[in-house]
């Protein structure tokens, strides 16, 4: 038996559904990629458990994708399965100020929900596309907040299928990055909000998203920022200093509000966005003497 045929018989849910062959430029907000061997939306965590030993058992790569926001996706595709979490792993708990929330549940509704039942502390996620989970994995940021602060655990599923329960400490939250993408997935948090009116919430949220799209571009395809910031400065500010704003290989392009995003504006392939990528390292570089590193997760590359 091949794992494709070892993997339709895991699969335990009716609505489950296999799509193998599926473009992957249509689950990125870059809208690049090649095609998944398969993509399978989970929802429950059986079949996320079942898939775990699967993964074990037959050394099939899986990669949990969520809504694809802060990733490039190579032009070949991911030769594996993908995943998205939806159901009981995208499912929202609020008991008082203490919110339960799977690891699928998109963040601006989050955002949206929670300063709709007057608690502070997620307000500036409504301007970021992603998941809790990608949230939870990359940290994500904007305005001085930073996701890993309102989080008191984060339970994670091992290889085996098994659930573990972290804490705050234990995933290790630093700019951008955490210790949680040594887990086969995240499974969801509980995060500890403050109680406030729901009028200065709901004010602090938009004002937030304003201040996003004023100052980041968010018409064109994008994976967010591109490069992590140096300690103490923008990459966004560098790239621009560097003249690099508008700056065009293919159909990827610099864009001219916020230098720190690659727009998808004519059908760029990723390897359009990464012979600009290395473009604007080398310009920077020979401008500024900083290095710059990539923030986007990479899918489906070699290394
Ligand atoms: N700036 C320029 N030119 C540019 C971009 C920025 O001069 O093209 C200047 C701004 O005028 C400002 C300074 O650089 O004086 C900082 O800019 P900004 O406030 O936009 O913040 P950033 O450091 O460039 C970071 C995060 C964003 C987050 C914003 C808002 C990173 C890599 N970027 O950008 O996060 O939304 O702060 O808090 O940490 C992301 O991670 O995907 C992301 C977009």
């Amino acid at each position: 038996m091949d794992w494709q045929d070892a993997l339709r018989e895991i699969i335990t849910q009716p609505n489950t559904r296999l799509r193998f062959g599926e473009p992957l430029s249509k689950h990125t907000h870059f809208g690049i990629g090649g095609e998944a061997t398969v993509l399978i939306e989970v929802s429950t965590i059986e079949e996320l458990a079942a898939l775990a030993r699967f993964h074990s058992k037959w050394k099939i790569p899986v990669a949990i994708i969520g809504r694809g926001a802060n990733m490039l996706v190579s032009d070949k595709g991911f030769s594996g399965i993908c995943i998205k979490l939806i159901g009981e792993l995208a499912k929202l708990d609020v008991d008082d100020n203490v919110v339960t929330v799977g690891a699928g549940y998109p963040l601006p509704a989050l955002s949206k929900e929670m300063s709709r039942k007057g608690l502070s502390g997620v307000e500036f996620v409504l301007g970021i596309p992603g998941t809790v989970g990608g949230a939870l994995i990359m940290n994500a940021g904007a305005w001085g907040s930073s996701f890993g602060d309102v989080v008191t655990d984060v339970t994670v599923m091992q290889n085996t299928g098994e659930l573990l329960k972290l804490t705050q400490d234990e995933a290790n939250f630093e700019y951008r990055r955490s210790r949680l993408d040594t887990y086969f997935c995240i499974i969801g948090a509980t995060l500890t909000l403050k109680h406030g009116e729901v009028g200065t919430i709901t004010q602090k949220m938009n004002t937030l998203f304003k201040q996003k799209i004023e100052t980041q571009p968010f018409v064109e395809e994008n994976a967010g920022c591109m490069f992590k910031n140096p300690q103490g400065d923008s990459a966004g500010r560098l790239i621009d200093i560097s003249g690099l704003k508008g700056y065009r290989i293919g159909g990827a392009e610099v864009s001219t509000i916020h230098g720190n995003f690659i727009l998808n504006i004519n059908n760029a392939t990723a390897t359009d966005v990464l012979k600009l990528v290395a473009y604007i390292q080398k310009h920077v570089h020979k401008k500024t003497g900083i290095s710059l590193e990539t923030e986007v997760k990479r899918l489906g590359f070699d290394t």
